[in-house]
C-alpha cells in the first residue's frame, strides 16, 4: 500500500496567515529548523496508479501538482484520483471540493448521512457542486463493517463512528451524531497490510483501540502538544478537547496510548501551527524520537 501525505497541517496550515505565534513568526523568519505544512489530507493506493483522496483540502490545489502520480496521463483530462472520502465536514477537509469542479468524470464521494447533512445545508458545497459536474454520494457505514470502491478495490475500507462535535456551522453543531466525524481502517486485501488513519480523535474508545491495536501503521491526530496550547499561546480559550483533539502529552495522552500499540510505524498528522512538535530541534520533537513516534511531513510518502 502506498500512502501519500498531500498535507500534514490543521486547519489553518502552517505558517497560518495571521498568526504570530512563536512557532509561524520563527517559520517565516526562518530562526527554527521546522518544515512549512499544508492542510491535512492524504492519498492512499495499491498499484500507484488509482488513488483515493482522503479530504478535500483548501490546499489541493497545490497538493495535487506537487504529486505526480495522480497526473493526468489519458486524454485531455484526467487524474490518478479516483474517489474521495471524507474524515468529517470540518472546512480544512472539504473546501477543496470546490477546487475539483472541473471534473469531466462525476466527482465519487465517500461520507457519512451526517457529513452529507453539513454539505448539503450548513455548507452547501454538493449543491453548488452541481452546477458545474456531478457528484455521487456513497454513505459510508459507521459500524466499522468493511466496503471496497470501484477500481480502488485491492483495498478494504472499515469506517467507524468517533465521539467528536459537527462543525460550528452545521445544523447540529450542538448534538452530537455518530458520523459527524470517522477513523477508517484501510487494509490492502492483496497482502494483508493495514493503517488506520484518525486525523482528528478526540477519545481512544475501545473499538479504536482495538483497530489501532490491529493496524501496522497508525497515522492519528497530531494537532496538540497540550490540553491549553491555544490558551498559553495568547489565542483562545478553547482546549484541545473542547475541538475533538486528544493532546500528545500528559496522562491519557497520545504519547502514553502508541507507547502500548504493536504498529510498525507511529505517525502523527493534523498538526496545528502552536504544536512546539513542529520546532526539529525541540525538546517536546526529542521525546516523539525517543518514543519511536513520527510526525508528518507534505510529500511525506509511507509503503506498506
Ligand atoms: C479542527 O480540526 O479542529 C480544525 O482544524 C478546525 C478548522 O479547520 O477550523
Ligand atoms: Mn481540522
Ligand atoms: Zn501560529
Amino acid at each position: 500500500m502506498k500512502i501519500r501525505v498531500l498535507g500534514a497541517g490543521a486547519g489553518g496550515g502552517f505558517p497560518q496567515w495571521n498568526c504570530n505565534c512563536h512557532n509561524c513568526k520563527r517559520v517565516r523568519s526562518g530562526a527554527m529548523r521546522a518544515k512549512r505544512r499544508t492542510q491535512s489530507s492524504i492519498a492512499v493506493s495499491s498499484d500507484g496508479n488509482h488513488w483515493l483522496l482522503f479530504n478535500a483540502s483548501p490546499d489541493i490545489r497545490t497538493q495535487l501538482e506537487a504529486f505526480p502520480d495522480v497526473h493526468p496521463k489519458h486524454g485531455i483530462r484526467d487524474s490518478g484520483i479516483k474517489a474521495i472520502l471524507l474524515i468529517d465536514s470540518q472546512i480544512d477537509h472539504t473546501t477543496g471540493l470546490l477546487m475539483l469542479r472541473e471534473s469531466t468524470l462525476p466527482l465519487e464521494i465517500y461520507c457519512t448521512e451526517m457529513v452529507r447533512q453539513d454539505l448539503s445545508t450548513g455548507f452547501p458545497l454538493f449543491g453548488m457542486l452541481e452546477h458545474y459536474c456531478k457528484v455521487n454520494h456513497h454513505p459510508v457505514p459507521v459500524d466499522g463493517s468493511g466496503f471496497s470502491i470501484p477500481l480502488i478495490d485491492d483495498l478494504r475500507i472499515h469506517t467507524h463512528a468517533l465521539k467528536s462535535k459537527a462543525p460550528p456551522y452545521s445544523p447540529h453543531r450542538h448534538d452530537p451524531h455518530p458520523g459527524d466525524n470517522i477513523g477508517v481502517v484501510i487494509e490492502q486485501v492483496s497482502t494483508g497490510q493495514k493503517l488506520y488513519y484518525a486525523p482528528g480523535l478526540g477519545e481512544i474508545e475501545p473499538h479504536v483501540a482495538q483497530a489501532m491495536q490491529d493496524a501496522d501503521c497508525v497515522l492519528v491526530d497530531g494537532t496538540f502538544w497540550r490540553h491549553d496550547e491555544m490558551s498559553q499561546a495568547g489565542i483562545c480559550d478553547k482546549l484541545a478537547l473542547d475541538m475533538g483533539h486528544l493532546p500528545q502529552s500528559g496522562e491519557g495522552g497520545m504519547i502514553e496510548f502508541l507507547n502500548t500499540a504493536k504498529a510498525r510505524r507511529k505517525i502523527l498528522i493534523h498538526i496545528n501551527n502552536t504544536n512546539p512538535i513542529l520546532d526539529e530541534d525541540s525538546p517536546e520533537r526529542m521525546t516523539l524520537d525517543e518514543a519511536g513516534i513520527e510526525v508528518s511531513f507534505d510529500g511525506m510518502e509511507i509503503n506498506l
